[in-house]
């Protein structure tokens, strides 16, 4: 018997399986109740006094041995296993959801990427104005239709009757932080002023009482109509490609004079004529020109010495035409399946 136990200690010390059904067998072999080990035990019984004290110890050492065994290689097993989970390369990948950047801050960060690379710094100023900086110092005349309640939300008035410089409003448009930056600033001055701006406007697929603008100023000695007429045609080729042409025509803003509207040529028909362009070839796309000397006065430059010119444009109607948007209620709904489209967009 004794040889038997020995032969057994070598055998277990030695095994090995490969799969959950070789263990349950070698369970079953060595440690069931009716197993070679328990067996064994049964036969102890007749086993000589003598050699009891030896068998029994040897006995003892094979149980433990099998038992130890057995749950070793039930646990080799187990990491085995999920180690081949874990590099199962058929597997579907993690879903791994990015986010992604608002079609207007799209735009907006590349007008302003295209506007410093030639010198013009980025200003800023409040959404919440006074009347002097977003009307009355930017030559406004004080029955001017857009001071009406009409287009204007305003936030406090000092008198219902007429407008006085210390009203509070919402800012109409970003050229109130021309005004400021002039006032702030010596010439020259190059700067771009991106923003959001509130107009009293039922809201439909055109109209939005919330858009965004940028406004561009320009003010140095010796500035001159063909300096704006050249940066507006080097920010339309950065903005829509190289073969893209422009065309300004005469127009009308308080504060500058002479003003101007600008077009560009449809970048979808190549100016031939289509439903974008309403088969003009033309979109457009900003209002400028050459700033009023009242604004410049107004605000402490010598319009002797100093000229400048301005221009505006609305980033939501540079990102219809950019991305194909025809409805700007969907700029402000934030619903998923529409921001997700610009994922790709930087
Ligand atoms: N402020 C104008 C608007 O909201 C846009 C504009 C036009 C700005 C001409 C300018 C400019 O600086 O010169 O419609």
């Amino acid at each position: 018997m004794l040889q038997k136990i020995l032969d057994l200690l070598k055998e277990v010390s030695t095994l090995s399986v490969k799969s959950p059904e070789e263990l349950e067998s070698f369970r079953l072999k060595y440690l069931s109740k009716k197993g070679i080990i328990s067996d064994l035990f049964e036969d102890f019984r007749n086993v000589a006094v003598s050699e009891k004290k030896e068998v029994g110890q040897k006995l003892n050492l094979l149980k433990k041995n099998a038992l130890e065994k057995y749950n070793s290689l039930k646990s080799e097993l187990l990491t085995t296993e999920d180690i081949s989970q874990a590099t199962d390369l058929s597997r579907p990948s993690f879903p791994f959801s990015t986010g992604s950047r608002h079609p207007i801050s799209i735009v907006r960060n590349e007008i302003i990427d295209i506007f410093t690379r030639i010198g013009f710094t980025v200003s800023e100023g409040p959404e919440i104005e006074d009347d002097d900086h977003v009307f009355t110092k930017l030559n406004f005349a004080p029955e001017h239709p857009a001071r009406d309640m009409q287009d204007t939300f305003y936030i406090s008035r000092i008198s219902s009757e007429d407008s006085s410089p210390e009203d509070i409003l919402l800012r109409t448009h970003t050229s109130s932080v021309q005004v400021r930056v002039m006032q702030n600033q010596k010439p020259p001055i190059r700067t771009i002023s991106p923003g959001r701006v509130f107009r009293n406007e039922a809201i439909s697929a055109r109209a939005h009482c919330i858009f965004h603008q940028v406004e561009g100023l320009y003010i140095d000695e010796n500035v001159s109509f063909a300096d704006l007429k050249q940066t507006l045609l080097f920010f339309a080729r950065e903005m829509f490609g190289k073969e893209t042409e422009i065309r300004l025509r005469p127009s009308y803003f308080p504060f500058t004079e002479p003003s101007a509207e600008m077009d560009v040529s449809c970048k979808i028909c190549g100016g031939k004529g289509c439903n974008v362009c309403k088969y003009t070839g033309w979109l457009e796309i900003l209002g400028c020109g050459m700033v009023h000397p009242n604004v410049l006065e107004a605000c402490n430059i010598n319009s002797q010495k100093y000229t400048g010119f301005a221009f505006g444009m609305g980033i939501e109607r540079l990102t219809m035409l950019k991305y194909q948007v025809n409805d700007l209620r969907l700029y402000f709904e934030n619903d998923i399946r529409f921001l997700d489209q610009f994922k790709t967009a930087f």
